[in-house]
């Protein structure tokens, strides 16, 4: 990596983000989860960022507050006022009046597999965070069709336009369902792919796709395997709902937290804020990337369990389990072996887990 990446210090953005300084980013999925701490990040940067999302899983309202300080639930939802926008009609939009951002994050409403909508979201960007994807393993499972579309053919279309409009750096995001039911742990990015579902074989596609979009075009392009993600504005609900979401949710309300199996299950997670760090070293053109996947998480399994323990420590709040049968498709372990992002990335996940689970509980009380 060339020494000047980490040696600007122009504004108050931690020194991997100054890149994104007057850059224009679309962010596909910024509307979600992690996407829109990604927004957060890009615009804290001093970046142009715009997203386009149909809004299936996300929510325009993580668009107009910060993560840490307010709740989306408490804001107003912009698409349900007039003028939010569809399908790329104009890229102003009513978002960018009510954004708390000074540059103001701009919203297309639409799917990644319109190639239209993803031709205007796209023009005029030189960078692509591509996190558009429906996210349930089961989901895909029941509606590979669907899946399909939005996932592996979204994704194909986010490149071709990227391609067209001659971006010069796209992230995709992968996920370590890549690596199967059974993995090597931890696991490295050498070790064989294996598609246990839908899901899993839509990010594998997705990676050939980017390193192969990389390589045609001779230009900057990355996969990132994102273990298990947590932070505010996860989702709490659902039959898929992530299990620290689900278990602050629980220890909010006083009941018990549902374990599938005996709940010495591991898992590695990793607060957002690390991984949004991640996406914006990965996306630094400097980095002269061809399509290469890195694995990032923190590097540590913990027991679903010991997790029960952690949230009782932060919070004051012990939840009792209520033990129910093993899932179908539910992995015993998973923990990544992340040596290779902190060498080619110079990825430095400074957030642990406690502090990553205090933060999330805060948002949230
Ligand atoms: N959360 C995790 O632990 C985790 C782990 C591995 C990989 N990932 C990947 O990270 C990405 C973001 O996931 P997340 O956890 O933030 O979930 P999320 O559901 O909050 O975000 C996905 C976003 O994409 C949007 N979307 C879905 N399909 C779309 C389509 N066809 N066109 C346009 N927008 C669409 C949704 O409305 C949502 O805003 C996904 O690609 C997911 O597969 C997440």
């Amino acid at each position: 990596m060339p020494d000047n990446i980490s040696q600007n210090f122009v504004s108050g953005a931690p020194d991997y983000a100054q890149h994104m300084r007057g850059a224009t980013a679309l962010v596909t999925g910024g509307a979600g989860f992690i996407g829109s701490n990604i927004v957060d990040a890009l615009l804290a940067a001093g970046a142009r960022v715009r997203v386009l999302d149909d809004l299936s899983t996300g929510d325009a309202r993580n668009l107009i507050v910060k993560s840490t300080t307010q709740h989306a639930q408490d804001a107003p939802n912009p698409n349900t006022q007039s003028g939010a926008i569809k399908n790329g009609d104009a890229i102003a939009s009513t978002l960018e009046k009510i954004t708390a951002q000074p540059n103001g994050a701009q919203l297309i409403v639409g799917n990644v597999s319109d190639a239209h909508a993803v031709r205007r979201a796209v023009a005029g960007c030189s960078h692509v965070f591509h996190l558009a994807a429906m996210v349930g393993i089961s989901q895909s499972v029941h509606e590979p069709d669907k899946h399909f579309n939005s996932n592996i053919l979204g994704t194909e279309i986010v490149l071709r336009e990227s391609a067209a409009a001659k971006v010069s750096s796209v992230v995709f995001t992968s996920s370590s369902a890549v690596y199967g039911l059974t993995p090597t742990i931890p696991s490295s990015e050498s070790d064989p792919l294996v598609a246990a579902s839908p899901y899993a074989a839509g990010k594998a596609q997705g990676e050939t796709l980017t390193e192969n979009y990389a390589r045609a075009h001779n230009t900057h392009a990355a996969s990132l395997r994102l273990f298990n993600v947590f932070g505010p504005r996860q989702s709490a609900t659902g039959a898929y709902a992530a299990a620290i979401a689900a278990f602050l949710r629980a220890a909010q309300l006083r009941e018990p937290a549902t374990l599938f199996g005996t709940g010495d299950q591991t898992r590695d997670f990793v607060p957002v804020a690390n991984v949004v760090q991640a996406f914006l070293r990965a996306a630094d053109p400097r980095h002269n990337l061809r399509g290469e996947r890195f694995n990032i998480g923190l590097g540590r399994a913990t027991s679903l369990r010991q997790l029960l323990d952690m949230i009782a420590d932060i919070s004051e709040i012990r939840i009792p389990p209520r033990l129910l049968p093993p899932r179908d498709a539910d992995s015993p372990h998973s923990c990544a072996d992340i040596s290779s992002a902190i060498c080619k990335l110079n990825f430095d996940p400074q957030v642990s887990m406690l502090e990553g689970l205090r933060q999330t509980w805060q948002s949230l009380v």
